[in-house]
């Protein structure tokens, strides 16, 4: 099993190859969650230490019967939740050859060809965001490491000790921002919070009285957060206009893309996303709007040379000795991690295999898919939006006619439970938002199966789900 001979693996793939083309083939007849418990799951995977291993087929056995059903099938098209990628086939292949290679991607000459690979990939991507030909940046684990490692480098380009920094960003803004002050010891309470509007789209005048009044009180402004895709509604912030806050203040832009940043790939949001281009640093997860299968983030620097007084280090046990500017390169000069995983190749297996045009296709119907919920949602008289529609995310709630006069608080509670009903029931799943206090049933679609009939299929299976809910608990 440790070291099989080249018949065996050779075996070996043609069961797992089979078990893929099994499990993609039948994807659409799955339920997209079963109710299941941890005891149950615990119950059916032998805990006993194995002393003794077993043969592939059995191994495979427990993957097909006790792994696939009781895990939630986030290539399903209508796995709306969250903001979940459905993984491609392409990238699960990149990812069994990058663990055959098994390269580690610290410096140059641990891995050159796979360093070179990244460097491109993260170059293709600065392109796409029209970022500066002197930005760079690298893969990390996903979106939260991203914005993690741009908030470091962040306070460090700030350099001040004085214990006062502090920072904005919208009300909507994704929890990790908040996490990575808290780890880097900026503090979540110096995460000053911004209000909406009725987009959801930070309010420029409260960001700036909020900086105004922080520099009056003797603290030290340092970084501005802007979203591109929040996690709740996809609003994106007014990006030109923060750049030129950020400027006014002398201050780092930082930009949460993680979810929608890939978005401008698509024709029809294209102008949204202006002024993007130039942040000082950016986070977006090819893990989301790229279709990747977990993990693979991305965080691109406007000015790499300024970063490495962040993340540089010397230690003995990693100077590179006898080499000279590229081939001394070192990713570990721009993120937090050392050993690094061949993350690089599944996007350039993706970008190049599948192409931008396609790939811009697939987002434009993602897209289409969400304004066609929003449009049936707005035509019929037992659901209601509870925020536009900016990218690919929906919240909206159901309203059937015996709830029409029915308390907020009455309706909320309905919902939550129609939510967990639907989970259930498996044929479509949601999550759930906060959308100005009330409940929402959120959706995000980010898969290039979903059609417009699974956005039919969704309002259908949410009324049937509903007719079997009692109106109050
Ligand atoms: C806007 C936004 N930022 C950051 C993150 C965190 O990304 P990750 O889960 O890759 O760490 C998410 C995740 O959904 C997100 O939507």
């Amino acid at each position: 099993m440790l070291d099989p001979s080249t018949d065996e693996i050779r075996d070996w793939g043609n069961s797992v190859i089979e078990l893929i083309t099994d499990y993609l083939g039948h994807l659409r007849d799955r339920p997209v969650y079963r109710q299941m418990s941890s005891r149950k799951i615990r119950d059916w995977l032998d805990p006993a230490l194995p002393t003794k291993g077993i043969d592939l087929d059995s191994l495979l056995k427990v993957f097909r019967e006790d792994i696939i059903p009781f895990s939630r099938q986030n290539a399903h098209p209508r796995m709306f939740g969250y903001v979940q990628s459905p993984g491609t086939p392409i990238a699960a292949f990149a990812d069994l050859l990058a663990s055959t290679l098994n390269a580690n991607l610290t410096v140059w000459r641990s891995a050159p060809a796979p360093v070179e690979l990244e460097r491109l990939t993260i170059d293709w991507i600065r392109q796409i965001l029209g970022f500066n030909a002197e930005a760079g940046g690298l893969f990390v684990s996903g979106g939260s490491m991203a914005n993690l490692a741009a908030l470091a480098a962040a306070r460090q380009a700030k350099d001040d000790s004085s214990g006062r920094l502090r920072m904005y960003a919208s009300s909507e803004t994704h929890f990790s921002v908040a996490k990575a002050a808290a780890l880097l010891g900026i503090g979540r309470e110096n995460v000053r919070e911004v209000a909406v509007d009725d987009r959801f789209k930070i309010r420029v005048d409260g960001l700036v009285a909020k900086i105004t009044a922080d520099l009056e009180a003797g603290y030290v402004p340092f970084c501005i957060v802007a979203n591109a895709g929040t996690v709740n509604t996809g609003a994106v912030d007014p990006l030109a206009e923060i750049r030129e806050i950020a400027d006014r203040f002398q201050l780092w832009m930082h930009v949460d893309g993680s979810y929608g940043a890939f978005a401008i790939l698509a024709e029809s949001v294209r102008k949204v996303f202006g002024g993007i281009e130039r942040a000082n640093s950016i986070a977006l997860d090819p893990h989301k709007w790229l279709y990747l299968p977990v993990d693979v983030g991305c965080v691109i620097y406007r000015a790499p040379e300024i970063v490495r007084a962040t993340f540089a280090h010397e230690a003995e046990y990693t100077r590179i000795i006898g080499e000279e500017a590229d081939e001394a390169f070192a990713f570990w000069d721009y993120g937090p991690e050392l050993s690094r995983r061949f993350r690089a190749l599944k996007v350039w297996m993706l970008l190049k295999g599948v192409g931008l045009d396609s790939l811009g296709d697939a987002i434009e119907r993602n897209l289409a898919c969400a304004r066609y919920l929003e449009s049936m949602v707005r035509a019929s008289d037992d659901f209601e939006m509870v925020a536009p529609v900016e990218l690919s995310i929906f919240c909206f709630r159901h309203v059937p006619a015996q709830l029409k006069n029915e308390s907020a608080q009455v309706i909320d509670a309905f919902n939550e439970r129609l939510l967990i009903a639907l989970q259930r029931d498996g044929s479509s799943y949601l999550s759930n938002a906060t959308v100005g206090g009330r409940f929402a049933l959120r959706g995000c679609v980010l898969n290039y199966r979903t059609t417009l009939r699974d956005m039919e299929i969704l309002l259908d299976d949410l009324r049937r789900v509903a007719r079997s809910l009692p109106p109050s608990a």
